[in-house]
């Protein structure tokens, strides 16, 4: 059976103009990993209940992997890759906050939407923020006290 013919998408990613060829199925995650070579973001579940897969079009939070890339022309996404070495990152390394890593990315990506929008948010609102993201391995209590570091880390950083 004939493919669908791919389609020229035009968006930002992490602030550069990108043009790429994208079959009408292909979902935000593979063209990021496969088509972009951006593997920060991961396939934790291909079915929108994770969270690792987290990106931000136009400063709000999506799971790639249940999105259609073919939909983000004119948008702006910015993937973990986008992040410079943040207080977030430093606080996830600083709290052992990460163990096999592989949810990291989503909940960084989150974290980054929130304190942007939120930076004063409240344990009960960081904690609210990252239900949608799993983490098979820390138990949560680890990345909650990279939250809260990182957020302090921002409040004294901010003007
Ligand atoms: Fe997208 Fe799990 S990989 S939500
Ligand atoms: Fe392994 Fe979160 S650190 S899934």
């Amino acid at each position: 059976m004939r493919q669908p013919d791919p389609r020229v998408l035009n968006l930002r990613v992490n602030g550069e103009a990108r043009t790429l060829l994208v079959a009408p199925q292909q979902t935000l995650l593979d063209a990021l990993r496969t088509t972009l070579g951006l593997t920060g973001s991961k396939n934790g579940c291909d079915m929108g209940d994770c969270g690792a897969c987290t990106v931000l079009v136009d400063d709000v939070p999506r799971l790639s992997c249940i999105t259609l890339a073919a939909e983000m022309e004119g948008c702006s996404v910015e993937t973990v890759e986008g992040a410079p070495p943040s207080p977030i990152h430093l606080a996830f390394d600083h709290q052992v906050a990460a163990q096999c890593g592989y949810c990291t990315p989503g909940f960084v990506v989150a974290l980054t939407a929130l304190f942007r929008e939120n930076p004063r948010a409240s344990e009960d609102e960081i904690r609210h923020c990252l239900g949608a993201n799993i983490c098979r391995c820390t138990g949560y209590t680890k990345i909650i006290a990279a939250a809260l570091q990182a957020q302090a880390l921002l409040l004294e950083d901010a003007p």
